[in-house]
Order: C-alpha cells, then structure tokens, then sequence
C-alpha cells in the first residue's frame, strides 16, 4: 500500500514538471538567489557577490578549460543537469509509461511557460528539439511558388541558407543573399540594403537576429515593418537572442520565428522552440506529417516521432532559473563581460575588435583578431597554450575567433583571455 502510496505521488511530481514547489530549482538555487538578492547594487556595476552566487549555480563555472564558445551550445546550470538525470532515471523504469502517459502531461505547462518567457499566447509556441528543425518547418511549410522571391544574407546560418536553396533547387524560387561588412552601427544602412533589394516578387524576408559570426544585433523590427508595408513576411532567426536579449517575440513584429533553447536559455542539449504568429498558422505544411496539416493547431509541428521527454522537460528548469535572474539584468550582465575583456583587448598592439561594443549593436558575442595570425591559429593557441576554448571563424567576409561570455563566466577568466591575447600578439 505504501509502495503504491509513494507510486502515485513520485508520479505527480514527475508529471508536476519544474513549476511545482518541489522543483528542483527551488530545491538547489532559490534560498541563494534570494541571499543574493541582498548584494544587489542597482546602477552599479561592481555586483561581483551578487554574480559570484550565479557562477557558483554552473558547473562549468569549475572547469578544468575556460569556455568562452557559449554562443555554439551553452552547459546548463545544475537544476537543469539534475532534472533531465532525474526524468532520465524514470523515463528508464519504463520509458512507455513515464514517458507516454506521466511526463507528456508536463507539455502544456511548459508551453504555457515558454509563451509566457516569450510574451506570447501558448496556442503560437510548438517544442521542438533545435532552431534548425524549427526554422526548417517554416521554411519547407510556406506555400512558396515558382518565381517568388526571397532575401536573405551570406551571413545567415549555413542550416538556413542550404533551406531555401534546396527549396529554389525544387521549387524554382528566386533565393537572393545581400553581403554585409559588419560591424555595422547604422540601423538605417541595414533595412535599406533589404528594401532596395524588394521586387514586387519578393515574398520573404529571412533575417537573423544576431549574427553567429561576430555578434551583430540586426534591426528586426524596423526591417519587419519595412517589410510589411509591402505586404512581405519575415522569418526571424533567434537562436543567439532567446534567453539572452531582453525583448518579447511579439516586439519584433515578425511573422516566424525559431530558436535553440540550448544557447543562451541553457536548456539541455537538443532542445528548441517555434513561434507561428496565430493567424499564419493554418498555411504552413508541416515539415514532417500530421493527420492534420492544414490545421489552426500549433500542435501539428510536434508530431516528431520518439523523441527524449526527459530533455524536454528539463527546458522547465532552465525557465525556473532564468526567471530568477531576470532577462534584463542578464543582457546588461553578459553584454558588460564582452566589454569587459574587449576594452581590454582593444588596447593591445596588433589585436583588433570586429563587433561593435555598444549595447544597440551586440551583446554577449564579439569576434577578436591577431594581425599575422589565422582565426584557427589563434584559437589553437588559445587552447594549448591557455586552456581557453573558443571558435576560429572562417565564413565569407568573416575572420576572427569568436569568443562568447555567459552568465556563468568569471571575470578572472577574462582577464586570463586578455592576458593570453597579449602573449600571442607579441609573439605573432
Ligand atoms: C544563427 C543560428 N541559427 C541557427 C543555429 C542552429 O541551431 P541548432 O543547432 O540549435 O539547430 C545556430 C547554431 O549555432 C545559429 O548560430
């Protein structure tokens, strides 16, 4: 009887997900965020206390390299690590119940969540398990035809580039990409170079919200209304601002929008969301099948066969702990890091910055160079010689090594990247 008793109730908590009181946030990190919260200076910047209890939260915070590539998949805080062993754990007790009839009742609340994270109804939000798989959806589920138009950049994500040339190789569309030279402070020059680009074919317009490359923050809304006023949609691709930049889905003004939630929200590996705006719905194909394909429910895009309910249930966490620090205290946070160690950087001879420092323009990545050193040299240094991993970047117009702060980052460990950056410039 009391086995059973048990049964039961371990089987609510688990169906109860991450927004119950026994959350597993609340049980490792909410007293010490709320004692935190007692450091907190507003309108300073020396909350080093107030941080250090965030740094403590992660993992990785320890580890024996330091990661400064966050924007390629961020690690998640220990809440999240725990939830997705814990729902893993069951899901292996017998992965047809608890998975099937216990934690996918955990979906809805978490939609609810997620909507609520976005600023958005839950009835525009589908879970899935990456930007690529969510930005794919849209861009094979438009009802496009031969002729029609769309602009994109060289600069976007190669997964979404390769997209809609596979859809102009089968459906005849036209797939244009304009070139920028970032860094670009210029709202104005970006949304012209778009709206010079329009024909009355033009249908789409495909715009990443930060450039993976080197960290540009693209003026959104305003190429969202440029494009609307000539009856033009716009699919935003957000896998570098969920959880990072302070905005809601709706304030871009776009029509479609993916995102990874293993970036920036540190959600567990392979884990994404997609955002229909509610009446674009009904016209989008889903990229893999639904008895229902031309239906008003966002629900049709989750039809992706077996897939890991623990991961997605663990997103719950992740939204716990974002939530207890507040989108825009982490924005300013992780934007002060970058400038933190770019400043630094910029004053060393032969080093070059090639991300803009202001808050409008970027925020937790910027792209560094050593003059006589390749990208990959420079990041191969980094790690052998420093123990510092980053990312060599060698796409189009773009050179540099990315480095990319989280939350989670020191900022001794930024003085040990500055320190190394001086070393290899000498020596270059
Ligand atoms: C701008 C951008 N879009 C999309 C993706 C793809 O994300 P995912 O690997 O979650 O599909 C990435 C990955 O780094 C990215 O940087």
């Amino acid at each position: 009887m009391n086995n059973r008793r048990s049964f039961f109730r371990k089987s609510a908590a688990l169906g109860m997900g991450a927004f119950g009181i026994d959350s597993l946030f609340n049980q490792l990190h909410a007293e010490h965020f709320s004692n935190a919260e007692k450091y907190w200076k507003a309108d300073s910047n020396d909350n080093e206390d107030y941080w250090s209890v965030i740094q403590d939260a992660y993992t990785a915070s320890k580890s024996e390299i330091i990661i400064l590539n966050n924007g390629g998949v961020s690690p998640s805080p220990l809440a999240v690590q725990e939830a997705l062993e814990k729902y893993n754990r069951a899901a292996a007790q017998g992965p047809s119940y608890y998975m099937w009839r216990i934690m996918d009742k955990g979906r809805e609340p978490l939609r609810q969540r997620l909507a609520k994270l976005a600023g958005c109804d839950a009835e525009e939000i589908a879970i899935n398990r990456n930007a690529t798989e969510a930005l794919n959806t849209v861009i094979f589920g438009l009802p496009l035809q031969k002729g029609d138009e769309i602009i994109g950049t060289i600069q976007d994500y190669p997964n979404m580039i390769q997209a809609w040339k596979q859809r102009q190789m089968r459906d005849g569309l036209v797939y244009k990409q304009l070139s920028f030279d970032f860094p670009i402070e210029n709202d104005e020059q970006i949304v012209k170079a778009f709206a010079d680009a329009v024909t009355p074919n033009t249908k789409i317009i495909h715009v990443t919200h930060i450039i993976n490359w080197v960290g540009q923050i693209m003026p959104v809304k305003k190429i969202c209304q440029m494009a609307h006023s000539k009856g033009i949609e716009v699919v935003v691709d957000g896998a570098h601002t969920f959880g990072l930049l302070d905005y809601k889905i709706p304030d871009l003004d776009c029509d479609y929008f993916g995102t990874s939630l293993h970036k920036f929200l540190s959600a567990p590996v392979g884990s994404g969301m997609m955002w229909i705006k509610k009446d674009k719905i009904e016209k989008i194909w889903p990229l893999l099948c639904n008895s229902q394909p031309k239906s008003a429910d966002i629900r049709k895009f989750e039809t992706l066969g077996t897939r890991s309910f623990p991961i997605e249930q663990a997103i719950g966490e992740a939204i716990n702990f974002q939530e207890g620090i507040g989108s825009k205290r982490k924005q300013e946070r992780v934007h002060f890091l970058k400038k933190y160690w770019a400043e630094k950087a910029a004053q060393i001879p032969g080093v070059k910055i090639h991300t803009s420092l202001k808050p409008e323009f970027s925020c937790a990545i910027a792209g560094v160079s050593v003059d006589g050193m390749k990208p990959e040299e420079v990041d191969a240094k980094l790690m052998k010689d420093h123990k510092i991993h980053t990312v060599g970047i060698n796409w189009e117009n773009i050179h540099c090594v990315r480095v990319t702060p989280h939350v989670y980052t020191k900022l001794s460990d930024l003085d040990k990247l500055v320190g190394a950056l001086e070393k290899i410039a000498k020596k270059a």
